[in-house]
C-alpha cells in the first residue's frame, strides 16, 4: 500500500529521540536542535508526541488523569494505541511533513516506537500479535530517517522523575518502566526496516549530547 506521505517527495531529515520516562528525550532534542542550528544550514524544528494538536492535547489529559472512564479507570491499552496513532497521523500531516518538504530537519521527542513500547508493555500481553496490531495502526505514518534511543537503567530514569517532583503520569510505575527499558534495548528487532541507534544515556547531559550528535553525524554525515 502506498504511504500517505511519499518520502521520496520530502527533502528534509526526520529524526526521533526515544526512551523510557526520565531518559532525557526532551533535553536531548533541545540540545541537538541547538547544535544543528549552530553547525548546519538547514532550518530545524523541534516537536513532540503526544503532539500539541487537538488529539495530542486530549491524550495528555488522559496521561495526567484529567480524562478517565466512568468509574475513574484510565482507558485501556488498545484505546490508547488508537489515540496515539490518530495523533501521529495528524502530527505528520499538519506539522512534520510540511516542514520536511521545505528541506528542514524535524526532531521529534517520541514517535511510533513509543506506541510499540508503551502500549505493548501496558497491554500485559506483549506478544508478537499485539506488537503487530500496534504496528499496523502506524503503517501509514511517515518513517523517520533515524531513531535514537536513549538507553538508561530504569532506576536512573526513576531517580530523574523523582527529582522533577511532578505527579506520576499513567505509565510511570517502576515495573512498567523496567519492562520498557528492556523493550527499547531490543527496539531494532521490532523495527527492522528503520535505522535505530542505541545511545548510552547515563552520565552528564553534555556527554550524552555528544553521543547523540555522533549518532546523527554517523547517519547523515553532516549537520
Ligand atoms: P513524556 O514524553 O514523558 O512527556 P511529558 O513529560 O512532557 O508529559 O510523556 C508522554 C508519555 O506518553 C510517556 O509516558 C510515553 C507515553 N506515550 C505512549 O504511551 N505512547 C506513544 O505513542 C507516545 C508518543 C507516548
Amino acid at each position: 500500500m502506498a504511504p500517505v506521505v511519499d518520502k521520496a517527495k520530502t527533502r528534509g531529515r526526520f529524526v526521533v529521540i526515544e526512551g523510557i520516562d526520565g531518559a532525557g528525550t526532551t533535553t536531548q532534542v533541545a540540545r541537538l536542535a541547538e547544535r544543528l542550528k549552530k553547525g548546519g544550514t538547514r532550518p530545524v524544528r523541534t516537536t513532540r508526541e503526544p503532539s500539541d494538536g487537538p488529539v495530542g492535547t486530549l491524550v495528555r489529559q488522559v496521561l495526567t488523569g484529567r480524562i478517565v472512564l466512568p468509574g475513574g479507570r484510565a482507558p485501556g491499552w488498545a484505546t490508547m494505541a488508537l489515540l496515539f496513532a490518530a495523533d501521529r497521523m495528524d502530527h505528520v500531516e499538519s506539522d512534520i511533513e510540511p516542514f520536511l518538504s521545505t528541506g528542514g530537519v524535524v526532531l521529534s521527542d517520541r514517535y511510533d516506537a513509543s506506541s510499540l513500547a508503551y502500549q505493548s508493555v501496558s497491554s500485559g500481553r506483549g506478544g508478537e500479535a499485539t506488537i503487530d496490531w500496534i504496528r499496523s495502526l502506524n503503517r501509514l505514518a511517515l518513517r523517520p530517517d533515524l531513531t535514537v534511543v536513549l538507553d538508561v537503567p530504569p532506576d536512573v530514569g526513576a531517580a530523574r522523575r523523582e527529582a522533577r517532583g511532578e505527579a506520576a503520569q499513567l505509565y510511570e510505575q517502576n515495573e512498567v518502566q523496567r519492562a520498557l527499558a528492556a523493550f527499547y534495548k531490543d527496539l531494532a528487532r521490532h523495527m527492522p526496516d528503520d535505522r535505530v541507534v542505541i545511545v548510552e544515556a547515563v552520565g552528564s547531559v553534555e556527554h550524552v549530547e555528544a553521543r547523540v550528535m555522533d549518532a546523527y553525524l554517523g547517519h547523515f554525515g553532516s549537520p
